[in-house]
């Protein structure tokens, strides 16, 4: 098959890649000229590991370009961001790849949306735009919409193991995309209708969203019954059909902080959603609030922000809790340092540990990366005004940082007032 990939970004990439390393023709499409040119001359434009490899593999099967050709196939990966103002998907590059498409549509292809839309985008939205061709789409040509769930740091070896659901137009879209798939896919492949396959995909996320609303409300309640939720977590996960999921001061990336927004961005309902996103959106306020009370007396006080990606062991800051809380800081006065030793862009200067904490008053742990267990509170505590720590994830060592002469607070532990 020739499959044209429209978008080679974290998704579009690896998954063209893993397609020419099957023995297909590709061809990478994107409207970013550097990127297209980079790829041409041998070079990643982001890291992800397996990448390398994989694009070793791939290379005689591949090439970049920033024009669509006709093709067998057509797959689109490109960004869908949550418009700010209507809290709804932000489809213009799904419908500016759909322009660029239509033009070279043939009896019998396929066209397959992987981008994350909110549903019946792929039937209301791509067949009206592809239909342009004068093709009739389940009759003429196939589409699917096909969503992905990898996730950063393991997308290769997610692509290719992961169950994936595809939902066709028609039964015969589905087991034609399902077919081609199987040429990298492992894990087991379900089909349905793209509608279905679009509100999947959505309510994953939103499943997981609510369930960490649903923690960082019982974080602020243990707080107030002088209760440990850290502790009452662990506890009530011994129940045999009980698992809850890990507060923390607020939800990012491209996923779960978005997702729910596309659910019911078109439904009366969706009360539930809309609060775990609003609880969970407000976290660094709540974080703001503990560390305020830290300070309370201190003169022009500086924080320290130990991680700014939006999860743990990552260097993605798409989306973080991390900037929230900044920037409702600096409204505060207060001054704000920055350290993570993984990401690599972000909206505020990246120090090194030393300069972060040097002369700082507070450290406030937003991430959770693994390196900052190994931190020496001694040295820290030497570089800082005052020595106090709000450990937004519990995940430093309190006795070892007591012991250092620092005042810790846990976000979710109430024992501790
Ligand atoms: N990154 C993830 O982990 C992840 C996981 C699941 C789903 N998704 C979804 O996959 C989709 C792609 O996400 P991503 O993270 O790969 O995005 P990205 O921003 O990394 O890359 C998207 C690429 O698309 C290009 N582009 C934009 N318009 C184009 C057009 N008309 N034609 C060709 N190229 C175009 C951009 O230049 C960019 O290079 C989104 O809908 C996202 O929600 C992402």
């Amino acid at each position: 098959m020739k499959i044209s990939v429209l978008g080679l970004g974290y998704i579009g990439l690896p998954t063209a890649l893993l397609f020419a390393s099957a023995g297909h023709e590709v061809v990478g499409v994107d409207i970013d000229k550097r990127k297209v040119d980079l790829l041409n001359s041998g070079k990643l434009p982001f890291q992800e590991p397996g990448l390398e490899e994989l694009f070793e593999k791939a290379r005689d099967n591949f090439r970049a370009s920033t024009q669509v050709e006709e093709s067998d196939v057509f797959l689109i990966a490109v960004p869908t961001p949550l418009d700010l103002q209507t809290k709804a998907a932000d489809l213009k590059y799904v419908k500016s790849a759909a322009e660029m498409i239509w033009l070279h549509l043939k009896k019998g292809n396929l066209v397959i949306l992987e981008s994350t839309v909110s549903p019946r985008t792929t039937e209301r939205l791509l067949i009206p735009i592809l239909e342009k061709s004068g093709l009739k789409a389940g009759t003429d040509f196939y589409v699917v919409h096909c969503p992905e769930r990898a996730i950063p740091g393991k997308t290769i070896h997610e692509m290719i193991h992961n169950d994936r659901i595809i939902g066709g137009i028609t039964p015969e879209s589905a087991e034609l995309a399902k077919e081609l798939y199987s040429s990298f896919v492992k894990g087991n492949i379900y089909v349905t209708n793209a509608t279905t396959a679009e509100f999947v995909k959505l309510i994953e996320n939103t499943y997981r969203d609510v369930n960490i609303a649903l923690v960082n409300e019982l974080a602020l309640i243990a707080e107030e019954y002088g209760i440990n939720v850290w502790e009452a977590i662990e506890l009530a996960n011994k129940h045999p059909r009980v698992n809850l999921h890990r507060p923390g001061p607020g939800v990012g990336g491209h996923c779960i902080a978005i997702d729910p927004w596309f659910v019911i961005q078109n439904s009366s309902n969706g009360r539930l959603i809309a609060l775990a996103r609003h609880i969970n959106d407000t976290m660094p306020n709540y974080t703001l609030r503990k560390v305020r009370e830290m300070l309370k007396g201190v003169e022009y006080p500086t924080v320290t922000v130990l991680g700014v990606a939006y999860k743990g062991n990552v260097g993605d800051a798409r989306e973080t809790p991390a900037l929230r809380f900044i920037k409702l800081a600096e409204n505060e006065g207060f001054k704000v340092k920055v350290y993570d030793p993984l990401v690599k862009e972000f909206e505020y200067p990246l120090l090194s540990l030393e300069e972060a904490v040097k002369d700082s008053d507070c450290i406030v742990v937003i991430t959770d990366h693994e390196v900052f267990k190994f931190l020496d509170p001694e040295k820290i505590g030497q570089l800082m005004r005052h020595k106090f720590v709000f450990d937004g994830r519990n995940i430093l060592d309190h006795e070892k940082w007591k012991k250092a002469g620092f005042k810790i607070k846990v976000l979710g532990n109430g024992k501790e007032r």
